[in-house]
C-alpha cells in the first residue's frame, strides 16, 4: 500500500480546489518567467505541469544533461507559491534518438515508419526507447525528488502509441506465450482452423498487419490487449523509477477519456490520481453531455475519489477541422461541470499561447494579446469561483446508477466482421446516458467487475463481450434485488471473441428471460409499440426474440414487418430483482420510457421537479446542486425548492432562469452549513524543503 499522500488530498488540503495549466517556459526567454509567475498568481493558478515536451532540451545529446533551466524555473515557481506537476518528457523523443536508433520509431500496419518532426514518435516495445526513457526519467527523479515545488509527477503524455514492427512482433509473441502457454492454446483461442490460419511455430505469429482481407478478430483483439498492456507497462516502468527516489508524491499521467487505445480501468489501478484531458467542442451543442459522461467515467475510474481535469482549453483548440472558440462564460461552466462531477481541480492546456510550433493557434490562459483579454479575465474569475467552492474539495458525488463499460468489449464489438458497423458502442452509451443526464440523475461509469451492490440500478448499454464471471455477478446482483437494463447485441462473445453456440444473449439469456434467434440489422426503420401506443422506430438494429420463462413479459414489441408482434423489450423478474433486455436501437422517447420504468421499479426518485432543458446540466456534489447553462440563451429550470447560491450568496426560488452560460451552486435542502476550511492566503507561502511529495486520437494509437 502506498501512503495516503498518494492522492489529490496531498495537494487540495493546502490549496483547496486546484486551478492549473501546462507551462512550457522553454518556449520563452527566461526574462518572461517572473512575469509568468505574476500572471499565475493573479489568475489564482496553484499548479502547473512542467517539462512534458522538454526531452531534447534536457538531453541535447545522448547521455548529456541540461537541468539549469529547470532548476531555475522550479525555484522561481516555488518562490511564487505555485506547485509543480513535474512531467517526464518521454512523449516526445529528441530527433537524435530516432536518427541514431530508427528502431525506436513506430511502424504502421503497412510497414511505414512514422518519423520525428511531430511528437509521439516512439515504439512502445522498443528496448532502446524504453532504456532511453528510463534514463532521463531516472535523472529527473534523482534530481527533483524532494524539491519543495514538486507536488505531483506526470508520466509521459496521453500514452496511446501503437507499432507493428518486428520488435513489437517479438514482444507480442512473448505476451501470447504468457497468455496461452502453448501454440495449441493460441490456435484454439484464435480459431485458426478458419481460413487455414493455423500456426506451426511462434515465429510465424504477427501483429495484425495490413492483409488482403478481414483479419482474424481474435488476433486483433489480443493485439489491442497487448498494446494496452505495453502502454501501461511504460507508465509503470517510469512510475517505479520515480518511486525509487520519491516514495511520497503522487504519480499520474493524462488519460483521454473514452480513448479506444488503452484500457483505462487497468491504468487507473496503477495511478495515484486519475487525471484526464477533456476538450469540449464549442460547435457541438451536445458536447457538454459527452463531457459529463467522460467525467462520470473518471469518477468510476477513480473508485469515486476525486480526480483531476488535467487538460482542457480556455477557448478554441487547433486540431479540429473548424475550431470554434468558447463563448464568453463558457470556460467557466465547462470547468464547473468537471468539479460538479468529482474533479478536485481544473487545468488548461496551456499557460501561454505559443508563437511557433504546431499548436500556435491553440487557445491558452494568456493569449498572444496578453493579460488584458477576455480569456485571461475569465480564467481569473474562475480562480475566484474555485476558491469560493474550496470546501467542496474531497467531497464525494453519490450515484445510485451504474453504467457498465469495458474496453475489452469495446475492442471486440467494433470488429469489421460484425453484422453492422452502425451500432457503435459509444453511441449506445450516450443513448442510455442522455435521458438520465436530462433528469439530473447521477451516474458512475464502472467496469463489470465493480461492486454492484452499491447501486440501485445498473445499465449495460453495450456489453458485446461478457465473461462468465461477470454474467454471474450480474445474476447475483439481480437475484439480490438489483435492477438491470441490458442493451442490444450484448453477451454475444466470450473473451476470445468466439460466439456462443446457443440462443442469445448467451450467458445472460436465462437471467433476462430471453430466447434470441436472429440478429436483424435493418434496411429501413421499423415501428416499435409499447402496449398499443407507437413508440418511435428502430433504425439500425432489431433482434428476433422470444420469452423463455413465465416471469418474462414483452414491454415493447415490433409494430410492423417480419418481426411484427415479436418482443422488442423484455422485462423479467429473477429472485428479488428485475431486468430489461432491449433488443433494438430504440427511439430516444421509447428508451426513456424503459429507463423510467426501471427507475421507478428501483425506487430512484427524480431529483428535479421537471426534466432539464437540453442545454442545462445538473449535478450534485457535497450537498450542493450545480446548475449549469451550456448555451448562449437563458434557460428556465423548475427546481422545486428555493435555495442560496454559494457563488454569489443570492437566493433563488423554486423556479429560476439561468442566464446565458450561467452557473449556480445551490445548497441542497437539509444541508447543514459547511464548515469552511481556513481561507487560503492570496499568495501561498513557500513550503519548507521536505521529502513530502478521453474522438481524439491525434498522433497516438
Ligand atoms: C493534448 C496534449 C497537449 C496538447 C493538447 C492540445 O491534450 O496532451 O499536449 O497537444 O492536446 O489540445
Amino acid at each position: 500500500m502506498y501512503p495516503s499522500s498518494h492522492s489529490l488530498t496531498s495537494l487540495t488540503d493546502r490549496s483547496g480546489l486546484l486551478l492549473g495549466a501546462d507551462y512550457n517556459p522553454e518556449q520563452w526567454p527566461a526574462d518572461t518567467w517572473p512575469e509568468d509567475i505574476r500572471l499565475m498568481q493573479e489568475a489564482g493558478i496553484n499548479l502547473v505541469t512542467v517539462g512534458v515536451f522538454s526531452w531534447a532540451l534536457l538531453e541535447p545529446r545522448e547521455g548529456a544533461r541540461n537541468f539549469d533551466w529547470l532548476d531555475r524555473i522550479l525555484d522561481l515557481l516555488h518562490q511564487g507559491g505555485i506547485r509543480v506537476c513535474l512531467a517526464t518528457p518521454t512523449a516526445s523523443p529528441p530527433a537524435w534518438l530516432g536518427h541514431e536508433y530508427p528502431e525506436t520509431l513506430p511502424v504502421d500496419t503497412e510497414g511505414r515508419t512514422l518519423w520525428y518532426g511531430a511528437r509521439n514518435q516512439f515504439n512502445p516495445s522498443s528496448a532502446k526507447y524504453r532504456n532511453a526513457a528510463g534514463a532521463i526519467t531516472e535523472s529527473l527523479a534523482r534530481r527533483y525528488a524532494g524539491h519543495p515545488a514538486v507536488a505531483m509527477w506526470h508520466v509521459g503524455n496521453e500514452l496511446g502509441q501503437v507499432s507493428y514492427d518486428d520488435e513489437t512482433a517479438l514482444a507480442f509473441r512473448a505476451w501470447l506465450t504468457r497468455r496461452y502457454a502453448t501454440l495449441e492454446g493460441l490456435n484454439s483461442a484464435w480459431g485458426t482452423s478458419f481460413w487455414s490460419q493455423n500456426y506451426g511455430s511462434w515465429d510465424e505469429v504477427l501483429p495484425p498487419r495490413k492483409a488482403p482481407y478481414l483479419i482474424n478478430p481474435s488476433q486483433t483483439l489480443d493485439f489491442q490487449r497487448f498494446t494496452s498492456d505495453q502502454l501501461l507497462s511504460l507508465y509503470c516502468a517510469e512510475r517505479d523509477i520515480i518511486r525509487r527516489y520519491d516514495t511520497a508524491t503522487p504519480v499520474t499521467t493524462n488519460l483521454m477519456g473514452f480513448f479506444r487505445g488503452a484500457d483505462y480501468f487497468a491504468f487507473a489501478r496503477e495511478m495515484d490520481v486519475v487525471a484526464n484531458d477533456w476538450y469540449t467542442d464549442p460547435a457541438d451543442p451536445d458536447s457538454h453531455r459527452s463531457g459529463s459522461l467522460t467525467h462520470d467515467l473518471c469518477r468510476g475510474l477513480s473508485g469515486g475519489s476525486p480526480w483531476l481535469l488535467i487538460e482542457s482549453a480556455t477557448s478554441g483548440v487547433n486540431w479540429r477541422e473548424h475550431n470554434v472558440p468558447k463563448q464568453p462564460g463558457e470556460l467557466r461552466v465547462d470547468a464547473l461541470s468537471a468539479v460538479a462531477r468529482g474533479a478536485d481541480g481544473v487545468c488548461f492546456f496551456q499557460f501561454r499561447q505559443s508563437r511557433f510550433g504546431a499548436e500556435r493557434f491553440h487557445s491558452a490562459v494568456v493569449p498572444l494579446a496578453g493579460e488584458h483579454t477576455r480569456v485571461f479575465r475569465e480564467v481569473a474569475d474562475l480562480g475566484r469561483d474555485l476558491q469560493a467552492l474550496r470546501h467542496l474539495a474531497g467531497t464525494p458525488c453519490t450515484a445510485k446508477i451504474a453504467v457498465l463499460f469495458d474496453w475489452n468489449s469495446w475492442w471486440a464489438a467494433e470488429s469489421p466482421d460484425t453484422p453492422t458497423n452502425r451500432l457503435q458502442v459509444l453511441d449506445q452509451l450516450q443513448a442510455y446516458y442522455a435521458p438520465l443526464h436530462r433528469s439530473g440523475l447521477a451516474v458512475e461509469v464502472v467496469h463489470p467487475s465493480a461492486d454492484l451492490g452499491r447501486f440501485e440500478l445498473v445499465l449495460a448499454p453495450s456489453l458485446f463481450l461478457l465473461a462468465q464471471e461477470h454474467a454471474d455477478a450480474l445474476d447475483a446482483y439481480v437475484r439480490g434485488g438489483g435492477h438491470l437494463v441490458v442493451g442490444p447485441f450484448s453477451a454475444v462473445a466470450d473473451s476470445n471473441g468466439h460466439l456462443a453456440c446457443r440462443r442469445f444473449p448467451g450467458v445472460l439469456a436465462d437471467l433476462l428471460g430471453v430466447d434470441g434467434e436472429e440478429w436483424v440489422p435493418l434496411g429501413s426503420p421499423v415501428e416499435v409499440r409499447m402496449g398499443e401506443a407507437p413508440a418511435g422506430h428502430a433504425r439500425i438494429w432489431a433482434e428476433d426474440l422470444a420469452l423463455n420463462t413465465g416471469t418474462a413479459e414483452a414491454v415493447a414489441h415490433f409494430g410492423e414487418g417480419r418481426l411484427e408482434g415479436r418482443p422488442a423489450v423484455v422485462r423479467n423478474q429473477t429472485g428479488a430483482g428485475h431486468s430489461w433486455y432491449v433488443g433494438a436501437d430504440l427511439a430516444p422517447e421509447a428508451l426513456e420510457q424503459v429507463l423510467a420504468d426501471a427507475l421507478e421499479s428501483a425506487g430512484i426518485p427524480y431529483p428535479l421537479a421537471a426534466p432539464l432543458p437540453d442545454a442545462v446540466e445538473a449535478a450534485s456534489r457535497g450537498g450542493h446542486l450545480f446548475l449549469l447553462n451550456h448555451s448562449c440563451a437563458p434557460q428556465e429550470v423548475l427546481l422545486g425548492w428555493a435555495s442560496v447560491d454559494l457563488l454569489t450568496g443570492a437566493t433563488h426560488g423554486a423556479q429560476l432562469t439561468l442566464p446565458p452560460f450561467g452557473a449556480l451552486v445551490l445548497k441542497e435542502p437539509g444541508l447543514k452549513e459547511p464548515v469552511p476550511k481556513e481561507p487560503v492566503p492570496k499568495e501561498l507561502p513557500p513550503t519548507e524543503h521536505s521529502n513530502l511529495q478521453n474522438d481524439r486520437n491525434r498522433g497516438t494509437a
